[in-house]
């Protein structure tokens, strides 16, 4: 068998492109065929792996190829025979008897073909794969893709592929996104990627027809209560209470409808913006039962230019459904609630909220840079409980670094508030208040709602008690009306 090989290749080999070809064909595919059975067998689980195996490898087995074919012609050219008399000239006669199509060479030669070609198309069908495999897109570009790597892998959808929200199903949509990833690589290798990253994503798909594979608006019904606590900055951290009922539905019998409104079947929204990150927003319409629609325009902005339009959909609302990148101080309060940070350490929340939210340098400066604020407060200020508590202070500091990874990513030039959240309406950004607001008038001067029950039913605001709103009011209280106002909306609602 090795002796019919070898006898075939000294044969199709000519000159020194076509040995290289056969030398770089030959140990690809044996390479290829050794790193793929290592992988199965689980003994190589890098990410990168995948592209040597099903990329570089292939590559180097086709130039091969290619070689074996031009020391050919190369060959033809110079010594001016015909393939006929060069393989006679090659080969062992029995081999080549039978003219050039009957020869015992050209059957191998087809042969070869033959299983090149299907060898090749089952690797590029794995490399497609393979590329669609969320561990190849978070982390074969590692430095670039982290933070998107980091944030998902923490978030609800860290089951979901990256591919199932930024590619969705169709032929075209593969061949897009394959196009795009070429540019991207492209674009990694020469460093011509802005950072951070910008965001929206203007090429991503309609999120209707990614995320609806999964939730589709008539799932959403009722409410849905959220319970928020928030530790003040106080020496005992102390808790506040704010929960709300959202108003999460898409249509509701006795009211017009809820959050999910704009997504549900018969109802469109359509808004134009005046910046590349879609916050100032120009007008906002709304389709109307006799499908026509109803614009509102924003009197802050009549004088600016629309750099676009667009329907709206999940992700103006949800843009950060899977990279969730924390604010500081909610990061904190949420590591207080699970227990990771311990309230027995006097002025815990200020003094971890000092440590992760100053400026540092680089990755390396703010890891020491936390260890040594936390050590040197307690230290100094408590030197007792700084002996007592050691174990608490060190996992204090553990936990804070933690966050600081999450959510600050200096190479991609990510701090504090680079990608903010347009789920309600923080500090970072207006979110729901980007159309909701006194500004949008429609031609009747009538405003989008934007009344504080509109969206959520509040139950306790920053209050000493969760459902604070729902107790029994107290007549002597200042905020009697409200309370009893809050109390009858919510049972309304
Ligand atoms: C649940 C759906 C979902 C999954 C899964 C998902 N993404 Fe995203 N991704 C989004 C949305 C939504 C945006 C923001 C789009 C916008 O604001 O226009 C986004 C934005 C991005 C951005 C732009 C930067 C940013 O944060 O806005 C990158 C890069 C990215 N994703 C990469 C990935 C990678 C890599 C994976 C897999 C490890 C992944 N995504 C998985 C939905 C998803
Ligand atoms: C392949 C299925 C799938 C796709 C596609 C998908 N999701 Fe999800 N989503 C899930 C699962 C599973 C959960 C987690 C449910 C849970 O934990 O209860 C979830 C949870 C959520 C949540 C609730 C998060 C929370 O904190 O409880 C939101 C909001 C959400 N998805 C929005 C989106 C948006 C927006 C998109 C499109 C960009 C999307 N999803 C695409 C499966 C999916
Ligand atoms: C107008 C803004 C907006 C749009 C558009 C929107 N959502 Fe939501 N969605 C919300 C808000 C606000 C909540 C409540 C979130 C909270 O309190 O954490 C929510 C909650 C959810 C939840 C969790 C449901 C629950 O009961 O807690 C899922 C899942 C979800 N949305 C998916 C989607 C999908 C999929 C789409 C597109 C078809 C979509 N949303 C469109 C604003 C929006
Ligand atoms: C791009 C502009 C825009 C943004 C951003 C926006 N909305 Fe709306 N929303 C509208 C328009 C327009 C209407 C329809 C108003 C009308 O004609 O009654 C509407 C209607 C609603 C309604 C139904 C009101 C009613 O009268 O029944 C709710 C609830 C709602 N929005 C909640 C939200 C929440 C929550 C967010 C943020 C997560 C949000 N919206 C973000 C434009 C927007
Ligand atoms: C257009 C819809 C909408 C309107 C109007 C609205 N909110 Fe909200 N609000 C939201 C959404 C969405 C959230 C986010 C809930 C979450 O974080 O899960 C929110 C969050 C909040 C929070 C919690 C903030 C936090 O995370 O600590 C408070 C408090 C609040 N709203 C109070 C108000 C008050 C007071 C008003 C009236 C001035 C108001 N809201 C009007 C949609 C709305």
């Amino acid at each position: 068998m090795l002796e019919k090989y070898l006898n075939f290749i000294r044969c199709v080999s000519m000159k020194w492109q076509g040995k290289l070809g056969v030398i770089l064909a030959t140990s690809s595919f044996i390479t290829m065929i050794l790193l793929e059975f290592f992988r199965l067998i689980g003994a190589l689980t890098n990410a990168y792996i995948g592209l040597v195996t099903y990329l570089a490898l292939p590559l180097l087995f086709v130039i091969g190829l290619i070689l074996v074919t031009l020391g050919w012609y190369s060959r033809r050219k110079e010594t001016g025979k015909s393939t006929e008399e060069l393989l006679a000239m090659q080969c062992r006669a029995q081999d080549v008897k039978g003219g050039l199509s009957g020869s015992r060479v050209f059957k191998t030669v087809l042969v070869f073909s033959l299983v090149n070609v299907i060898f090749l198309s089952s690797v590029s069908l794995r490399m497609f794969s393979f590329m669609d495999e969320a561990e190849f897109c978070g982390t074969a570009c590692h430095s670039v893709m982290n933070p998107e790597w980091v944030t998902y892998k923490q978030s609800p959808h860290a089951r979901v592929d990256c591919v199932e929200c930024h590619v969705g199903e169709g032929t075209g949509a593969l061949i897009s996104s394959k196009m795009n990833g070429i540019w991207q690589m492209v674009s990694v290798t020469f460093d011509l990627l802005e950072r951070p990253i910008p965001t929206p994503v203007t090429q991503l798909r309609p999120a209707r027809e990614t995320c609806e594979k999964c939730h589709w608006p008539e799932k959403f019904y009722g409410n849905s209560l959220r319970s928020i606590v928030s530790y003040d900055l106080d020496s005992g951290s102390t808790a506040k209470y704010t929960t709300l009922n959202m108003k999460v539905d898409a249509e509701r019998a006795t009211w017009k409808a809820g959050i999910h409104w704009h997504v549900a079947e018969e109802n469109e929204v359509h808004y134009a913006f005046a910046d590349d990150e879609r916050t100032e927003i120009i007008w906002a319409e709304a389709k109307q039962p006799d499908g026509s629609f109803r614009r509102y325009n924003n009197s802050q902005l009549i004088e600016a230019e629309a750099i676009d339009s667009r329907s709206m959909d999940c992700v103006d609302c949800h843009n950060r459904a899977t990279h969730i990148y924390e604010d500081p101080s909610k990061a904190i309060d949420s590591r207080i609630r699970i227990g990771l940070l311990s309230r027995e350490l006097p002025f815990l929340k200020r003094e971890a909220l000092a440590a992760i939210s100053a400026g540092y340098a680089d990755r390396k400066s703010a890891m020491d840079g936390i260890a040594n604020h936390m050590h040197h407060f307690y230290r100094t200020s408590y030197p007792e409980l700084a002996l007592a508590k050691m174990m608490a202070i060190d996992s204090a500091v553990t936990t804070l670094q933690a966050i600081y990874n999450r959510n600050i990513h200096h190479n991609m030039k990510i701090e504090w508030g680079s990608y903010p959240s347009h789920i309600g309406h923080t500090n970072e950004t207006n979110g729901c208040f980007r159309c909701h607001n006194v500004y949008f008038k429609d031609d009747e001067n009538e405003s989008i709602g934007y009344d504080c029950t509109l969206c959520h039913s509040i139950l306790a605001e920053e209050q000493d008690q969760p459902f604070k709103f729902l107790l029994v009011p107290d007549t002597l209280d200042p905020n009697y009306q409200m309370h009893k106002y809050l109390q009858q909306e919510f049972i309304n609602s």
